[in-house]
């Protein structure tokens, strides 16, 4: 059996979760990383692609209330909050950087960490769903995390997110590390969220396999946004190739219009 055997029934019931950005600036003391984005988290799969140190996770980080943040963050008109409990429980979750489950615990007990801010008696239902989502999880629930495979691993963690039933779900570099086969599945189970009702912001450099499953792409670099559009015409754009190659190919133009990949070059 394969993970993504199952079709997929967690999701979000009701309006599907849209966030928007305008003038997002975030950073490390006086050190600011990101400066004025404006982008948008429509219904479906956005993924935000960039070499490393472009800023991607320190975008999720801003975004979960991790980091301070400058400007406007809004889900579904409304601001979003600043302290990571309150943003958990306006319905965004993070899959952060390198999983970080708790070793020492049990999958069970990882996921019932996930699932914190659920009220008592939604709990245990909550923990059924997503072992019917992940039945593999089920097999291994008194198995210790850190004794799992990479990629085992990074189904915990997506799982736990998912503990929290939220509208909005975060991914960052879900696939890093893993086996192709495994980097498969995932984004399988990645996609099925998407369609199941949960608006996906995946940060990845695993660009050809994100944009296959994604709807939209923006492109990140040193901090600035450089190209976005619709995940198939980015796939075909001549950033996407410099992206893959990475910042110091890159002449340092800073100036290149946004939405330039959206025709194909
Ligand atoms: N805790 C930190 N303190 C200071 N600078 C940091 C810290 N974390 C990341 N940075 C810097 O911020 C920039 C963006 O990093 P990061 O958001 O991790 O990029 P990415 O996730 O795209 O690889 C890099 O220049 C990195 O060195
Ligand atoms: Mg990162």
């Amino acid at each position: 059996m394969h993970w993504s055997d199952r079709p997929f029934e967690l999701g979000t019931r009701g309006r599907r979760a849209h966030l928007a950005v305008r003038g997002l600036s975030a950073g490390y003391g006086a050190f600011l990383v990101l400066r004025d984005l404006a982008f948008d988290v429509r219904p479906g799969l956005t993924v935000v692609l960039g070499p490393n140190g472009a800023g991607k996770t320190t975008l999720l980080r801003a975004l979960n209330g991790l980091l301070a943040r400058q400007g406007d963050v809004l889900l579904d008109g409304n601001d979003l909050p600043e302290a990571t409990h309150e943003i958990v429980r306006a319905g965004v979750a993070l899959v952060p950087e390198g999983r970080q489950l708790f070793p020492q615990m049990t999958v069970a007990e990882n996921l019932e960490l996930g699932g914190w801010l659920v009220a008592r008696a939604d709990r245990r239902r909550r923990l059924e769903q997503v072992l019917q989502d992940f039945p593999k999880l089920r097999e291994r629930a008194s198995q210790l995390a850190g004794t799992m495979s990479g990629g085992e691993q990074q189904m915990v963690a997506v799982a736990r997110a998912m503990m929290s039933a939220p509208r909005l779900l975060m991914l960052d570099e879900p696939s890093l590390g893993l086996a192709p086969r495994m980097v498969d599945e995932l984004l399988v189970i990645v996609r099925r969220i998407a369609d199941a009702g949960t608006t996906v912001l995946m940060v990845e450099q695993n660009v050809k396999k994100a944009l296959a499953v994604a709807d939209r792409g923006y492109v990140l670099e040193r901090g600035a946004l450089v190209a976005s559009g619709p995940a198939r015409l980015l796939a075909r754009s001549s950033v996407i190739r410099e992206a893959y190659l990475g910042a110091e190919s890159t002449a340092p133009d800073t100036t290149r219009p946004m939405a330039r990949a959206a025709t194909p070059g």
